[in-house]
């Protein structure tokens, strides 16, 4: 008789069974994790770190949260000051969307984060992972959680490739809820653990295959780790970039406490032609208001009135 070789493969049960216990021990003790976190804390630890590494986003996000402690108080001050706020954390449209989302919990939730997947996706800015990271994290609920790691642990561990092919979220959010166990409590874990593996142990480059708790049934090991061939996404340079030119025109407003002449932008940067095109596309995102005297300004709020006596 023909002797096949065994493949172990693990149930999905015992998947998430298995990385939860491993993140029992191996967790970052990070301060959106805790026991009493507020809705509001996850909502804003994930829009600060959609962007941004964790150990950039632990400062800021003290800060924050001691200045705004609720939705209602970060929707009683003006946008500019969330930008302000959000220092080089990058991506400063993200501050104008957390304010923007404030004001609507604030105006339609009565100040309480939705619990609900539905109504956290009709707020401005909350997309797919972002809302069920909310509904998982803040209320202990079993929803599929997928970012950009757990989208690599599961193209690796289950499916045996290199990589998460292009992202497409009604597969995606299908392959993540297939593995959660029945019980929310122990799904809401699962999910973090999930996040926790791929990007501690499953990373992108070198991988630490030797530390994984799922190595003995991870698809992409058993079939000698074939390297991803689908398509890539490119490498972002940041020096020399538009990027870059916005992050300067901005770093010259957040340093200013009066609306500033366009001379003060002028010296950030010398091509005029790269430094015009940055300041409008900030304009155009809401990020700085043109003033009608020439100045320009962080936004004000919808009930903002500037002094016209401070302009001159
Ligand atoms: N814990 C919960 N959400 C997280 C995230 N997006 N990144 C790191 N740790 C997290």
């Amino acid at each position: 008789m023909c002797q096949h070789e065994r493949v172990p493969e693990a149930s999905p049960h015992e998947f998430a069974t298995t990385v939860s216990t491993w993140y029992g021990e191996h967790a970052r003790d990070l301060p959106w994790r805790g026991e009493n976190v507020t809705a509001w804390e996850v909502l804003v630890s994930e829009i600060m770190l959609q962007q941004t590494p964790v150990q950039r986003v632990l400062p800021a996000y003290d800060a924050w949260l001691k200045r705004w402690p609720t939705p209602a108080a970060l929707a009683k001050d003006s946008p500019g000051e969330a930008v302000r706020m959000w220092g080089k954390l990058g991506y400063p449209r993200r501050a104008l969307r957390l304010h923007a989302c404030a004001e609507a919990i604030a105006e339609h939730h009565a100040g309480i984060v939705p619990d609900d997947v539905e109504a956290l996706l009709a707020l401005p800015g909350i997309g797919a992972y972002t809302a069920r990271a909310i509904a998982t994290f803040a209320y202990g609920q079993r929803q599929p959680v997928v970012d950009t790691n757990v989208r690599r642990l599961i193209a690796r561990a289950i499916d045996g490739t290199g990589d998460a092919g292009p992202t497409s979220t009604t597969r995606d959010l299908a392959a993540v809820e297939r593995l959660l166990p029945a019980q929310p409590a122990a799904a809401a874990r699962a999910s973090i653990a999930f996040m926790e593996l791929g990007a501690l142990v499953c990373t992108a480059r070198n991988p630490r295959c030797s530390a994984c708790p799922v190595r003995s049934s991870c698809a992409w090991r058993l079939a000698g780790y074939p390297a991803y061939d689908g398509p890539t996404r490119p490498v972002q340079r940041f020096a020399g970039t538009d990027r870059q030119v916005r992050g300067l025109l901005m770093d010259v407003l957040r340093g200013a406490d009066a609306p500033v002449p366009g001379s003060a932008l002028d010296i950030s940067w010398p091509d005029l032609d790269q430094r015009a095109r940055a300041l409008d596309a900030l304009i155009a995102d809401g990020l700085i208001d043109p003033l009608p005297d020439g100045r320009f300004a962080l936004p004000a709020g919808r009930g903002d009135q500037r002094d016209p006596a401070a302009s001159g």
